[in-house]
C-alpha cells in the first residue's frame, strides 16, 4: 500500500501546544478527516480549523472532510457493550471514508485532541479497520501535549513525588475508590466530581477546566477546603458554555 494515515496529536487547547513535528505532519496531508461530535463540541472543531489555518504553509490546500460521529447511547446500563457497538459503527464509517477520500499515494490525517495515547479511540478504531481488511493503509502517530501534562504545567506540579507511582484514570473508576498502590491520580472524563468522596481525607487537588484556552479555570488546595468551590465553578462554567472539559491531579498528602 502507499496510502498513509497520520494521527496527529494537536495538544489540549492552546494552539501553541502544536509541536514542530505536528506542523510538519499537517503539511504532508492531502485530506483531513475531521470528526464532529455534535453541537456541544463545535468549538473544538473550530479550534481544529484554526490550527490548520495557522500552520498550513502557503500553497497547501488540503481537502477537509467532516466525519459525523454516530450517536452514542450514554444512558445504557451495559456501558462496555454500548461503547463496543458505537466503536464498531464508527470504524465502519471511518473505514469507508478512508477508502473513499484518501486515494492511493495520498496522505490522510486525523487531528486528535491532546495526545492520541490518552483516552482517545482513534488508534483503536484504525486497528479495527485494518483488522477487517476492507481498506489498507500505513499509519503514523505524532504525539501531542495531553491535558494532564497541560494541567500539571499550569499548576507547576509534577505528576509524581519521589519514585512514586501515578495512575491515569476516569471519574467513573475514582468513584469506586482511590487506587491502593498509587499516591497520585490523574482523573479525566469525570462528569460527577468524584473527588468529593475524599473531602474528609488528607488529599490535595489540582483542578483545571478548559486548560490552555481563554476560558481556563484553575483551582488547587486540600480537597476539604476547595472541593465545594470546584463543584460550584464547574457547574457555572458548564452552564455558561454548554459543555466542559476538566482534569485534575488528586494526591495523598503526604504520600504513604
Ligand atoms: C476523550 S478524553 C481526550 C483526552 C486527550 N486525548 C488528551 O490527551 O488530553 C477527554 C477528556 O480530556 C480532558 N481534557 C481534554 N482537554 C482538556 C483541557 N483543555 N482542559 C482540561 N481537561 C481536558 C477532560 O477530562 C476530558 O473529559
Amino acid at each position: 500500500v502507499n496510502r498513509t494515515v497520520l494521527v496527529i496529536g494537536i495538544g489540549a487547547g492552546d494552539p501553541d501546544h502544536v509541536t514542530v513535528q505536528a506542523i510538519k505532519a499537517i503539511n504532508r496531508a492531502d485530506v483531513f478527516l475531521v470528526v464532529e461530535k455534535g453541537p456541544d463540541t463545535d468549538e473544538l472543531v473550530v479550534l481544529r480549523h484554526l490550527i490548520l489555518d495557522r500552520h498550513l504553509e502557503e500553497g497547501r490546500a488540503p481537502r477537509i472532510v467532516a466525519l459525523p460521529d454516530p450517536p452514542r447511547d450514554r444512558r445504557s446500563q451495559a456501558y462496555a457493550a454500548a461503547v463496543e457497538d458505537w466503536r464498531a459503527e464508527r470504524s465502519r464509517r471511518w473505514g469507508a471514508a478512508i477508502a473513499r477520500e484518501v486515494a492511493e499515494g495520498e496522505v490522510g490525517a486525523f487531528l486528535v485532541w491532546g495526545d492520541p495515547a490518552v483516552y482517545d479511540s482513534t488508534l483503536a478504531v484504525l486497528d479495527h479497520i485494518l483488522a477487517r481488511g476492507e481498506v489498507s493503509f500505513a499509519h503514523e502517530v505524532i504525539p501531542g501535549i495531553s491535558s494532564p501534562q497541560a494541567l500539571a504545567a499550569r499548576h507547576r506540579v509534577p505528576f509524581n513525588r519521589v519514585a512514586g507511582a501515578v495512575q491515569i484514570t476516569t471519574g467513573r473508576r475514582l468513584a469506586q475508590g482511590f487506587p491502593a498502590d498509587a499516591d497520585d491520580v490523574l482523573v479525566m472524563l469525570d462528569a460527577t466530581c468524584a473527588f468529593q468522596r475524599f473531602a474528609n481525607t488528607d488529599m490535595d487537588i489540582y483542578w483545571g477546566a478548559y486548560v490552555g484556552t481563554a476560558d481556563e479555570i484553575l483551582v488547587a488546595g486540600p480537597v476539604a477546603d476547595v472541593g465545594d468551590e470546584i463543584v460550584r465553578r464547574r457547574a457555572e462554567a458548564r452552564e455558561r458554555k454548554g459543555w466542559i472539559m476538566d482534569t485534575y491531579l488528586l494526591r495523598r498528602s503526604p504520600p504513604r
